[in-house]
């Protein structure tokens, strides 16, 4: 055959933008850090919300062409229908759901582990990665206080490391198929949905799942869980599988993580705790506190993209027997032959105990801030926000006709305005909704109990003192707003 060496040369050149030279690259980078300054130091002003009318929409006024466009003109496309509308969740006064923030220091590592693009799925293939996946994994478990018996992953966020943990609780225990209709496993009314998400997608949905009570403080009875296993026991049914929340998205608020470890025991159930949001404030001490008996589950996630600030695409997951998160991500294949022959035990690859094979190294963005910051400022920012949140519940109980939720475990408050006239429901969606449109601060909601209540949810490490009074000025202001009206 002969080949048509011209026409390979053409592609060759015609193939050339997709790898800029030096002057080019270096041009680029000042541009995009001219765009991420302009960003990050607009964060004191910017509205934390932007309900703008296109939407982002005019993106498609600028459809992916054969031929590349200017920088400048794709910045300006990022900046006006990417960055501006809907919520920013860098912002300071970002108070709603679970609020990220984003290191900045993470977003180096992302540049440093997409230029390098190590696989960090293989061992064989980027031990460095994968050693460094593994280091922080086993700092991750040290803080929560996992045995070395442990193997863990670094997933995108909560809910895959929770498919993660349920897939792993399902083939340790052996619930197969022909198990599901009598198998039962316990929850709460306030267990996040990815649970229930990870529950379908691992093929247990005809499990039978029991909302277990709840007491005062929104966490599970750990008396109304035992009756509730014994009373399944003498219906015949196969309890297998508990899960407790430490920090619920709702309210914050973290279940007896010791009692209910010690029920789980005496009833062979494998214990799962979900701390995705609340499980980083085991770094300190007051958190420490809330969150004991966490270490006695049998599986944990922990989210650092809440907890530890990262941006978004970041989750644990611990299982306390590591050999058991093996067995459900486990492979062969002819074509990894030269990898299997290189694996080390303790360097086992993150592939093999992960859905993933190719992934982003995103150890990276983890690990970068750790050794730069060190660990003492992430203790500093947690226990700041726990005292934020509770100054917030003290100042916000002052405002006459606020009622308050319980005190919070960690950083999320719950409240309500009880309206002179009125259903209070209804004034409380107007009260949410006018303060997110306002843009100033962000807050959001829920029902609790039958009730429409606000959130006000302190996570990011930007927000601090001045944010706090700042919500309960606006949030006063709104109220008086909305009585007049
Ligand atoms: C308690 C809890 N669990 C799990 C999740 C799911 O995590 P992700 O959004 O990272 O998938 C969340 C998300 O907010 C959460 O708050």
């Amino acid at each position: 055959m002969k080949m048509n060496i011209d026409y390979i040369k053409f592609l060759e050149q015609k193939a050339s933008a997709l790898d800029p030279l030096d002057k080019i690259r270096k041009n680029a980078i000042e541009k995009v850090t001219d765009c991420s300054e302009q960003f990050l130091s607009g964060l004191d002003t910017s509205p934390v919300f932007n309900p703008s009318e296109t939407e982002g929409s005019g993106l498609f006024d600028s459809p992916i062409t054969e031929e590349g466009k200017e920088l400048d003109d794709v910045l300006q496309l990022f900046d006006e229908h990417i960055l501006q509308p809907g919520l920013n969740p860098t912002s300071p006064r970002h108070f709603g759901y679970i609020p990220g923030s984003g290191l900045f220091y993470s977003a180096l590592g992302d540049y440093l582990a997409a230029v390098s693009n190590r696989y960090a799925g293989i061992y064989a293939a980027s031990p460095g990665a994968v050693r460094c996946e593994h280091l922080l994994i086993k700092w991750i478990a040290k803080v929560l206080g996992y045995p070395d018996t442990m193997a863990g992953d670094l997933t995108s966020g909560g809910s895959i490391a929770t498919l993660s943990a349920i897939v792993s609780a399902r083939d340790a225990i052996g619930i197969k198929a022909k198990h599901y209709d009598s198998s039962v496993i316990y929850m709460t009314r306030h267990t996040h949905h990815c649970v229930e998400k990870a529950i379908r997608i691992a093929g247990l949905n005809e499990c039978i799942i029991r909302f277990v009570d709840i007491d005062e403080k929104l966490r599970m009875k750990a008396d109304a869980l035992h009756d509730c296993i014994t009373s399944d026991k003498q219906k015949g049914l196969h309890p297998w599988l508990l899960i407790a929340t430490a920090g619920t998205t709702n309210t914050g608020s973290v279940d007896p993580l010791k009692d209910l470890s010690i029920i789980a025991k005496v009833h062979k159930l494998w214990f799962h705790v979900d701390g995705a949001y609340g499980a980083a404030f085991a770094l300190c001490d007051s958190g420490k506190k809330v969150l004991d008996g966490i270490d006695l589950s049998d599986s944990l996630v922990m989210d650092p993209h809440k907890g530890l600030f990262l941006p978004f695409g970041t989750g644990a997951v611990l299982i306390r027997d590591g050999i058991k998160l093996h067995g459900p991500h486990r492979y062969e294949a002819d074509y990894m032959q030269d990898e299997s022959a290189l694996a080390h035990l303790e360097m086992i690859s993150p592939a093999e105990l992960s859905p993933e094979l190719t992934r982003h190294f995103r150890g990276l963005r983890l690990w970068l801030p750790l050794q730069l910051c060190g660990v003492a400022p992430f203790r500093a920012a947690l226990e700041e926000k726990i005292l934020l949140a509770q100054y917030f519940y003290h100042e916000i109980s002052k405002i006459p006709g606020i009622e308050t939720g319980p005190f919070p475990d960690l950083s999320i408050v719950i409240f309500r305005y009880l309206p002179l006239k009125g259903d209070p429901d209804t004034f409380n969606e107007s009260l949410v909704h006018v303060i997110q449109e306002d843009g100033r601060v962000f807050l959001s909601s829920t029902i609790v109990n039958d009730a429409f209540v606000l959130r006000m949810a302190v996570l990011s490490f930007r927000s601090h003192l001045n944010e706090i009074d700042q919500v309960i000025e606006i949030i006063k202001e709104k109220i008086k707003f909305l009585e007049k009206g």
